[in-house]
């Protein structure tokens, strides 16, 4: 099997010269998933915890926004969401029985530190320290997101990463889990999809706080949550235990080359500065300054009227090493070379499969997304999130059988593994979700999980594909 593109420079300890331009494998590249690869499911606080007011925790941007009229589908709210909160050792039971080697969770930060800033409210602490020992002791290796969406309110108040001082807010935030937590986690991962929480939140207001602000005040907002990044990997490795990992999980639609020829045009399709109206979806625009220590030209020149002050020492303190390079993956989009150099976007065929939430699937997103992440920014890549929503339904048998969902995690798996063979070091894989829950602006109309979750008795049933996922462990780990 021979190596194509750039991923060619970097594959070539796992490769022997033919002489001819071409590299052939090793078996160790070839082998696909490495011994180590881990298997795991992921969650956030906000979307299965619930306990939305009890033992002292604060109000996030997230519960004053499902509290207002229309914001969200049906009115729904995570108030009490999967009650995770409460039923966390029955949730790791049943991930125990799905097999599942590693759990991503999220902390909510006002459930530690109530306004943000200032006072840490132990009990809060005890849940996820709680959490931490009930997966440990099950042999489930507990994988940390610092932040997944739920700002605290108070800080919101305050102008949130508007203020100069949220940079230093969250720095501390994330000492005070380091300090807590890394004597038993090794993994932590600092933000979960900046795009989403900055487009979605400040941009087009369809999530918690629902604004839509002008184009520069959305710059500056991104500009300081990559400045608050830095400042907390700093803190982090300060305030570490013992070594930890540090991450960071960004998200994007992967362009798919339509043909081999098209590979060099759909590498530069990931990486390219969208025009203004999406700038804010863009991959390299988030992840160039954390791995590269700076923001790409093409951006530079486009995006220049809104731009904040952007200084020799902010991209020093953005562009602090981390370990691991996370990304969530779940649609992919064709594109193909045109004439003048460029890349062009194609259609989606007529009659495209298409999961509930209406999202194409393009399972060859999970081969060349990777692919060009690892060629760009050398670092081991988790997909940190891949899944799909669809209609699930207790049968009369009383399973939940879901093969839909079976067959868009074994396609992505089976594309995933050929970036792993070609070259591509693959690290870890988390299906999105573990268990059906609170999906944003969907409420609870999207289901997403390994788990049915009844949320009128909080019931849970381990989907078909939970099983088949078990399986798939079963028989990928070596
Ligand atoms: C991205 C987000 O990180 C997660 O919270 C969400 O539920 C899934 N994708 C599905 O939309």
């Amino acid at each position: 099997m021979y190596a194509t593109g750039g991923l060619l420079s970097l594959i070539k300890p796992f490769a022997v010269d033919k002489g001819n331009g071409g590299y052939e494998l090793t078996e160790e590249c070839t082998m696909g998933f490495k011994k180590d690869f881990v298997w795991g499911a992921a969650t956030s606080a906000y979307q299965v915890e619930g306990a939305y007011n009890e033992d002292g925790r604060g109000l996030s941007v997230w519960d004053v926004f499902t509290h207002e009229d229309g914001r969200v589908f049906g009115n729904h709210t995570g108030d009490i969401a999967c009650d995770h909160y409460h039923k966390f050792r029955e949730d790791v039971k049943l991930m125990g029985e799905i097999g599942i080697k590693a759990y991503r969770f999220s902390i909510s930060w006002s459930r530690i530190i109530p306004n943000g800033t200032g006072t840490v409210n132990e009990a809060g602490i005890k849940f996820y320290s709680d959490l931490i020992d009930e997966l440990l002791k099950n042999g489930i290796e507990p994988y940390i997101t610092l932040f997944h969406w739920d700002y605290p309110y108070e800080l919101y108040k305050r102008g949130g990463w508007m203020n100069p001082d949220s940079i230093k807010w969250f720095a501390d935030y994330a000492e005070l889990i380091v300090e807590r937590f890394s004597d038993r986690v090794t993994h932590f991962i600092t933000f979960n999809e900046p795009q989403c929480f900055i487009g979605a939140g400040f941009k087009n207001g369809e999530h918690a706080p629902g604004l839509k602000c002008p184009e520069r005040d959305v710059f500056l907002m991104c500009h300081n949550v990559l400045k608050a990044h830095g400042a907390a990997v700093k803190a982090m490795r300060k305030a570490a235990k013992q070594p930890i990992k540090i991450g960071y999980a960004p998200t994007g639609t992967m362009p798919v080359p339509a043909e081999e020829k098209d590979i060099e045009a759909a590498r530069r399709a990931l990486f390219e500065c969208p025009d203004i109206d999406a700038w804010v979806w863009g991959v390299s625009w988030w992840s160039d300054p954390v791995i590269l220590g700076k923001y790409p030209e093409e951006g530079l020149k486009k995006y220049a009227e809104y731009l904040p002050e952007i200084t020799d020492a902010d991209m020093k303190l953005i562009h602090q090493p981390i370990d691991f390079y996370c990304q969530n993956i779940y649609q992919g989009v064709f594109v193909k070379a045109d004439e003048n150099g460029g890349s062009v976007r194609l259609p989606y065929k007529t009659g495209i499969t298409k999961t509930a939430i209406q999202w194409n699937v393009v399972p060859e997103c999970l081969r060349w997304g990777p692919r060009f992440l690892y060629e760009r920014y050398s670092l081991p890549v988790y997909i940190t999130e891949n899944g799909m929503s669809a209609h699930d339904t207790v049968s009369l048998d009383g399973r939940v059988h879901d093969p839909n969902r079976i067959d868009y995690t074994h396609r992505h798996l089976i594309e995933l593994e050929k970036a792993a063979k070609e070259g591509a070091d693959i690290a870890g894989y988390f299906h999105w979700s573990l268990m059906d829950n609170f999906e944003w602006a969907c409420g609870y109309s999207e289901r997403f999980g390994l788990i049915y979750v009844d949320y009128d008795t909080q019931e849970r049933i381990v989907k078909d594909s939970g099983y088949w996922y078990r399986d798939w462990i079963k028989n990928h780990v070596r």
